[in-house]
């Protein structure tokens, strides 16, 4: 091409599988940021199935994570989330809520690359009121549980900051985060 004649690139009429509509909608976040409940209203919304890792991994199971985390150690849930990160990876038409740690390792985040990641923030004391004690969430039963949020918090925050869209839930009803994911999510596949 002649110099001066700049040809313009015109935006591609076909959407890339990343911004399609029927691409899966995953909420992920630390503990107690309100991804299930969220994950839920989101999916009632939206017309879609509602898949929580957590509560699929106990039922393939049989146990509760504490259980699972208790008998068969974390080493061996993590390689079951990350199983079901992959069985998961090339379904479209989902909203999923992951555990709070699923997200953490590279190769689990890679297989969500197509799909609309949320990750959901929140404040050390919003997620001390919203956890209701820490008897069920075996990465904080031991010691001081603000002392493990925050450690947990700053050891993870390199890996949450990598998710694409964030979403500060401070102040925030349920319901609302809802609202604003699934405004966002229309407005990015528009
Ligand atoms: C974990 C979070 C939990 C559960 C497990 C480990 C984590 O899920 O997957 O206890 O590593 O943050 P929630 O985030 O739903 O509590």
């Amino acid at each position: 091409m002649g110099k001066g004649k700049v040809k313009k690139l015109k935006a591609p009429r076909i959407k890339s599988q990343a911004q399609s509509k029927n691409r899966s909608l995953v909420l992920t976040g630390f503990m107690g940021t309100g991804k299930t409940s969220v994950g839920r209203i989101v999916a009632a919304r939206l017309g879609r199935e509602f898949v929580d890792m957590d509560s699929v991994i106990e039922a393939q199971e049989g146990k509760l994570v504490r259980e699972i985390f208790e008998t068969q150690g974390e080493r061996y849930f993590r390689a079951r989330e990350s199983e079901l990160c992959v069985q998961l990876s090339p379904r479209n038409d989902l909203v999923i809520a992951t555990g709070g740690g699923a997200l953490i390792d590279a190769k689990n985040r890679e297989c969500f690359k197509n799909a609309f990641v949320v990750c959901l923030d929140a404040s050390v004391n919003e997620i001390l009121d919203r956890l209701d004690g820490a008897a069920n969430r075996p990465l904080l039963a031991d010691g001081d549980t603000r002392h493990r949020v925050e450690e947990l918090l700053v050891a993870r925050q390199p890996a949450y900051s990598k998710i694409e869209h964030h979403l500060d839930t401070a102040g925030t009803s349920i319901q609302q985060v809802a609202d604003k994911i699934v405004l966002a999510f229309e407005e990015a596949t528009r």
